[in-house]
């Protein structure tokens, strides 16, 4: 079997685009199984910077198929918007190169006006999340009264669908948050317009993966956002309301656990997180608004500044545990460069008691303190290494230290943003 699932193993934007594009060469196909453009992936190749959202980092590599799988939801104006743009910076986005599962679920516009209101209703509790209808949207799916890609291709069948729900959430939105009611007309005519562009990219998905699995080519899972935002084994309720884990890949994408070869955790040398939540490792200082600058931490998604922290390995360490990660991937080791001491978590102390454990409640989370290990820092060169062994001795030791706590080797080192700094340290990836 030939699946490999590249996951994000913190709160997400580790830098999954980037390594899914460099594995990419010599896939077959490239599937993302859960999320929607809730996402934002950056890839840079040469002096061109991709912005991904919703369609596979894959996409710009000229050779494989991308897939949109059963697990992602899909805003079809979001699709078209980024399918134009991607035409536009001259890359190839036709039915032979992306496929969408008419199993996904669409985002709708209350989906959206949903997740506006109810985030604002929630005030200090707010999640923080992208606004993108995300939530909404799985809620409905789960629901079952969700509509489906196959069922906007059926216009009677759209119809009825979406008479039933627009009523309930017009209702919801009218009487519960006090917005304005959506017009049925003006959602129906506009998405019978997407329909008509979505429509030659729609198919079942499954049967692809299923022949791309079987003849044993390389196939890529792209994972989006992270563990720690997964609805499940995240910081929840911080989390978004699908599974970024591998497990997810299963139900995501349609195929069974043994599909699956092996599993990379995409993981920053330090730590960062966007959105509301408890995060142990956070700088509020210098330190922290340093790495911000340097690493560029803003989100490509909605351009809020990430929180930024010490890499916590107790995090990792669990990542590890909950997607069975084959090996890691860790990126920016060129942002901690010119930091003299750099710290690392290895435990936490919650009320008095050292823990080597990630805590499921986040009151627990919120009190613990992060018990770290200091490591000498590495200089500019790091970012000129085009092998492991020309990584600077204290970023080797740094690394080392990361593959000793986790049980989990390294088969990936980035060292800049663009395709051409990556380091393979697995031929066999
Ligand atoms: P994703 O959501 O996991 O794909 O990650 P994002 O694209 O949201 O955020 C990662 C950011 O870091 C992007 O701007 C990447 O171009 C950039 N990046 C990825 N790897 C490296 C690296 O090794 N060094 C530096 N400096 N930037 C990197
Ligand atoms: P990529 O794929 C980082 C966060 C939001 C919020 C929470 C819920 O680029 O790593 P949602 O809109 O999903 O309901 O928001 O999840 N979030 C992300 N954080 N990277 C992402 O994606 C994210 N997608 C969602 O900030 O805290
Ligand atoms: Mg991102």
């Amino acid at each position: 079997m030939s699946g490999l699932v590249v996951i994000g193993a913190q709160w997400g934007d580790e830098g999954k685009g980037k390594i899914t594009d460099f594995l990419a060469s010599g896939a077959e196909l490239v599937i993302r199984y859960q999320g929607g453009n809730n996402a934002g992936h950056t890839v840079e190749v040469g002096d061109k910077s991709y912005k991904l959202h919703l369609i596979p980092s894959g996409i710009i590599n000229e050779d494989c198929l991308c897939i949109i799988g059963d697990g992602v939801v899909i805003d079809p104006k979001a699709f078209i918007d980024e399918t134009e743009y991607l035409e536009r910076e001259g890359l190839r986005v036709t039915p032979s190169k992306l496929a969408i599962s008419d199993r996904s679920h669409i985002i709708m516009p209350y989906h959206k006006v949903l997740d506006g209101i109810s985030e604002e209703k929630r005030g200090s509790q707010s999640i923080g999340t992208t606004k993108k209808g995300i939530g909404p949207c799985y809620m409905d799916k789960h629901e079952r009264s969700g509509i489906r890609v196959c069922d906007l291709l059926k216009p009677e069948v759209f119809k009825e669908k979406l008479k039933a729900s627009l009523e309930i959430k017009n209702s919801i939105i009218k009487n519960i948050y006090g917005g304005e009611e959506l017009d049925f007309n003006e959602i129906y005519n506009t998405y019978m317009e997407y329909a008509k562009i979505l429509v030659p990219f729609v198919r079942d998905t499954t049967v692809e993966v299923y022949k791309g699995i079987k003849s044993g080519k390389k196939v890529l899972f792209e994972g989006a956002q992270g563990t720690l935002l997964d609805v499940d084994y995240g910081t929840y309720p911080y989390v978004t309301s699908s599974h970024p884990i591998s497990g997810g890949v299963c139900v995501g994408a349609g195929v069974g656990p043994t599909a699956i070869k092996s599993a990379v955790g995409v993981c920053k040398a330090y730590t960062t997180r966007v959105g509301e939540g408890p995060f142990p490792t956070e700088l509020l200082d210098e330190m922290g608004e340093h790495i911000r600058e340097k690493g560029f931490e803003y989100g490509t998604t909605t351009g809020r500044s990430r929180r930024c922290g010490w890499l916590d390995l107790i995090i990792l360490q669990y990542a590890v545990r909950i997607s069975s990660l084959t090996s890691l991937a860790i990126t920016k080791l060129d942002t901690l460069a010119g930091i003299d001491t750099l710290k690392v978590c290895v435990g936490y102390e919650l009320n008095g008691t050292m823990i080597d454990y990630f805590p499921a409640s986040l009151e627990d989370l919120a009190q613990c303190k992060p018990v770290y290990k200091e490591f000498k820092g590495w200089d500019s060169s790091v970012a000129k290494a085009k092998s492991y062994n020309e990584l600077p001795k204290n970023a080797k030791i740094y690394l080392k230290f990361i593959e000793e706590f986790t049980g989990c080797k390294i088969s990936i080192v980035s060292v800049g943003p663009n395709r051409e700094e990556t380091i393979l340290v697995d031929e066999s990836l």
